[in-house]
């Protein structure tokens, strides 16, 4: 070998001089070296047995290697833990100055105009467009899309302007307008005080100089910025905290600057250019990114962003500009409630727990996250079957996280973990509840928080009546929260409901799972987790959230401590980019509160758990969405629903619900409070068995003029069909009165039918109650309009109520072509007219006759004649806009009843 190394030397070309020398000097080091290793350590006769040892070593570093990907149980990750993140906010603001109180931008110019925005896009689909409409969908602020080029909508009702700021996603679009809708819209703006924001859009253009057409100002577009800093002495400045600079090259490199040379113009942010810098390194003057118009040049508040919203910080000061232009009625508050839930506490792989210098962690983290969050604790939900269940470190991290009960608040979680959805038996879900009371009960732990979340959402929506019914059972449960109400996604949709006195809260989502433990596993790296830290996705809702709920796991806190890392990274950037004040309370008050906030979130909406596969996979799988109706008949009361169902279930492929014990063959699920009962008793009225070959309907006459009724239908059953009868408005309000006084009604026996439809509005309360069912539901366009705001006319049949009872096999075969019912069932033998009935009637044998009860069809006396004529013209517009919207949604014959009642009705 030593041979062989000197030939290849000699086949070297040799150094000259002083570089040779050197050169030598070195190699004869290396190689005495290289002799000296290998004598010492490696003689000849032991080298077998050190290349079997390396082998060895091999092998095991392979499989320790391979088990640290696929099998983490068993490792301990020492060498992750120095990669563990620590907060680095660093904010030179965090104890400056605050905001004082009552900077709310209030002034009585707000008073002038609704609390709505109108934005201008340019089309239904463009970007900026849509960013704008999902901050204010998030941030729950009203607005009105118009597409520009059109003409402006109206602007005002009665003396009250419609809309308090107005946004045009590309300024130029408010320059070019035509003169016409300009001066409108400008006047508008000038008598209710309404001030503008409007972006500049990016042109493929580069302009240098360029005026904004008709105002003292110029632009310079396509520039590549960095280094964005707030004109802290602006007044826009509300939910931005001034003073600070994000370092940095800013995202685009297509802003817009500004140049002005007007008192009216004051700049809100600027920036560098991406090189600017001027001899000896110093900056440059910085360029106007957004400016805001005083309206000194022509009575008109602007706000203008010379590029979209992209950049986080222009999120905030959009926020602050429609808080501003609107006098403070577009205002958030700056109040934030804010609650970690710990999930998952004693659960968890070996390796994977929480150990005692993890629990140290939390406390430190919580004390400082306490100076900067009143009130707060970490939320720690606990499952008992697991309790020591780690190595023998995280063992006494689980006695030590016992040893600090008091210094957290708890939540009762599954004893198991088990998801709530999968249990059938409520005796089963009690005592698995009850297990992890007992162990609560053991080790001290509190269970009076009112509190509980269910292991991945599962039984709380979709509702699982039996998680309810345990929840209040065994632990008194009044709140909870969840993810999937309505939806997952989007999250800015996701609301709040109450449901048997249970509130469930909205809950926001952080980035981190289960198996979110190493930063550098990270889904998109550390960058990305810093990006939703600072300014990103969970800043964002925090700003746009005045209660955020997040849902952490134990996990989080162990390993690279991730959840220690972002909360309190967030919390500090929260406090150094804004004015918000954020607090935490019990899960109780946080529910209270939001319920105060958002009272028009206490009904639920009951969605199909079929149309999204997330719902499904929580859902019991003894349920179906079989178990639901194909079609609704929707009434109105006394138009013939009665003899309708009772044809349709002669049908041999057609079947309606189970009776219900109060309101017989009608269910009335979605008008009533039986709504409240939840899905899984409406959906026992359709039993699996009984439909499955069966097109299955319900008959509820009262769904008709429901308020709600189009939305919760819509929400449950949005393929439904819908089927509605119509008879005259007159003869209807008559039918129902007499139907009542036929039941024994003291109004209606005390009270002509004359002197009910003219009751007055200080007539005693029960009788313009019964006026009022008399009339309303007979207001059919009304109605209509509400049903076709949430379905297709293609989805609504209507029947003439006369047809059906002058001819109702011709009824039925268009209502089955309707229903695309094959094949065809033929009514010609299986109804029959009746004289002593004087209505058709079900054929029963061939021979006999089966007619409706006594009080179907009834027989009373005529209607009087002045009350016939003061009906028709009572409903005289109503009819006229039945007839308008039945040719609209394409019906070819207007029932001749409804020229009846147009014709005889007296001007
Ligand atoms: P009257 O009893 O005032 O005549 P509903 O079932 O929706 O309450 O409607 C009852 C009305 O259905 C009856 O009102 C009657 O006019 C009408 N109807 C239509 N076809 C009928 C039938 N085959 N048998 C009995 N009533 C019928």
């Amino acid at each position: 070998m030593t041979n062989f190394k000197m030939n290849i030397d000699k086949l070297r070309k040799p150094l000259l001089g002083k570089e040779a020398t050197v050169k030598r000097k070195k190699n004869c080091i290396t190689q005495c070296l290289r002799n000296w290793i290998s004598n010492r350590f490696f003689p000849r006769r032991i080298n077998w047995k050190i290349s079997i040892l390396a082998v060895l070593i091999l092998i095991t570093l392979i499989y320790y290697y391979r088990l640290s990907q696929f099998d983490l149980k068993y490792i301990n990750y020492s060498f992750h833990r120095s990669t563990r993140p620590t907060p680095n906010i660093r904010c030179s603001r965090l104890n400056g100055p605050r905001l004082p109180q009552n900077h709310d931008h209030k002034t009585d110019a707000r008073l002038r105009s609704d609390p709505k925005v109108l934005v201008f896009v340019e089309t239904m689909y463009s970007k900026l467009g849509k960013d704008i409409a999902e901050l204010l969908v998030h941030t729950r602020i009203k607005y009105k899309i118009e597409v520009v080029g059109k003409s402006v909508p109206v602007l005002t009702s009665l003396d009250k302007g419609k809309y308090g700021v107005i946004v045009f996603e590309d300024l130029n679009k408010y320059l070019q307008m035509d003169k016409w809708n300009r001066e409108l819209l400008d006047k508008y703006c000038r008598e209710y005080f309404v001030g503008i924001i409007g972006f500049i859009n990016p042109s493929e253009e580069t302009l240098v100089g360029a005026e904004l057409k008709g105002f003292p100002i110029f632009i310079h577009t396509n520039i590549q910025l960095k280094d964005a800093a707030l004109n802290a002495a602006s007044q826009i400045l509300r939910l931005t905290r001034p003073g600070g600079t994000m370092w940095g090259t800013l995202p685009g490199d297509d802003w817009t600057i500004f140049q002005a040379n007007h008192s009216t113009y004051e700049p809100l942010e600027w920036a560098h250019k991406i090189d600017d810098y001027g001899h000896e390194g110093l900056m440059k003057t910085p360029l106007t990114t957004i400016v805001q118009d005083h309206g000194l040049f022509d009575n008109i508040q602007r706000v203008i962003f010379g590029s979209g919203l992209k950049f986080w910080l222009h999120r905030l000061l959009f926020l602050d500009s429609l808080s501003y232009l609107s006098h403070g009625q577009l205002s958030l508050s700056l109040e934030r409630k804010f609650l970690i839930d710990i999930d998952d506490i004693f659960v968890g792989d070996k390796g994977t727990r929480i150990k005692p210098e993890d629990v140290s962690a939390m406390l430190s983290t919580q004390r400082r996250i306490q100076n900067m969050v009143p009130g707060f604790k970490f939320n720690l939900g606990f499952s008992g079957k697991y309790y020591q269940h780690g190595n023998p470190d995280e063992d006494k991290g689980d006695d030590l996280i016992l040893e600090n009960i008091d210094e957290f608040r708890w939540f009762s979680h599954m004893w198991n973990h088990q998801q709530p959805h999968l249990y059938d038996n409520l005796t089963q879900l009690i005592d698995d509840m009850n297990l992890n009371k007992n162990f609560a009960e053991e080790k001290g732990i509190p269970f009076d928080s009112g509190y509980s979340v269910s292991p991945h959402h599962s039984g709380v929506y979709p509702a699982h009546e039996l998680l309810y019914t345990a929840w209040k059972n065994v632990w008194n449960i009044r709140v909870t929260s969840t993810e999937e109400y309505p939806h997952l996604r989007p999250a800015r949709l996701r609301r709040g409901f109450i449901h048997r006195n249970i509130m469930v809260l909205p809950r926001q989502t952080c980035g981190l799972f289960t198996h979110t433990i190493y930063i550098d596993k990270y889904p998109g790296g550390r960058d990305k987790l810093d990006e939703s830290i600072q300014g990103g996705e969970l800043f964002q809702t925090i700003v746009y959230n005045p209660i955020n709920i997040f849902m952490t796991h134990m996990s989080n806190y162990g390993n690279d401590r991730l959840a220690l890392y972002t909360f309190e990274s967030v919390i500090k950037f929260v406090q150094c980019w804004t004015n918000i004040r954020l607090s935490s309370d019990t899960p109780l008050q946080i529910a209270e509160n939001y319920f105060k906030l958002y009272p028009e979130e206490t009904d639920p909406i009951w969605g199909n758990p079929c149309d999204d596969p997330k719902h499904q996979k929580i859902w019991s799988k003894n349920k179906s969405c079989d178990s639901l109706p194909k079609f609704l008949v929707i009434g109105p009361q006394k138009t013939g629903t009665t003899a309708l169902y009772t044809f349709l279930s002669i049908h041999p492929s057609i079947a309606s619900n189970l009776p219900s014990t109060e309101t017989f063959e009608e269910i009335q699920f979605f008008n009533a409070n039986n709504y409240y009962k939840g899905l899984d008793w409406y959906m026992d009225f359709f039993p699996v068995d009984v439909n499955s070959s069966h097109y299955m309907f319900e008959k509820s006459a009262t769904y008709f003029d429901g308020d709600l009724v189009p939305k919760r239908v819509h929400a449950l059953l949005p393929h439904t069909k819908l089927v509605t009868i119509l008879i005259s408005p007159a003869k209807r309000a008559y039918s129902w009165y007499q139907h009542i006084k036929a039941h024994g009604d003291t109004i209606a026996n005390n009270y002509s039918f004359h002197q009910v439809i003219t009751a007055g509005d200080t007539a005693p309360k029960p009788l313009r109650e019964l006026r009022n069912r008399c009339l309303n539901p007979g207001k059919y366009s009304q109605h209509l309009e509400r049903w076709l705001t949430y379905f297709p006319p293609q989805q609504l049949h209507i029947i003439d109520g006369e047809i059906l009872k002058s001819n109702p096999i011709e009824i039925m075969d268009e209502l089955q072509k309707f229903l695309k019912i094959t094949p065809q069932f033929n009514y010609t033998g299986h109804l029959r007219y009746d004289e002593m009935k004087k209505f058709y009637c079900q054929v029963l044998n061939g021979e006999r006759t089966k007619c409706l009860g006594k009080s179907k069809g009834r027989h009373y006396p005529p209607m009087e004649e002045k009350s016939l004529k003061l009906l028709q013209r009572y409903f005289l517009s109503h009819n006229t806009a039945l007839v308008k919207l039945l040719k609209r949604i394409g019906m070819r014959n207007v029932p001749q009843w409804l020229q009846d009642d147009l014709t005889d009705s007296p001007t």
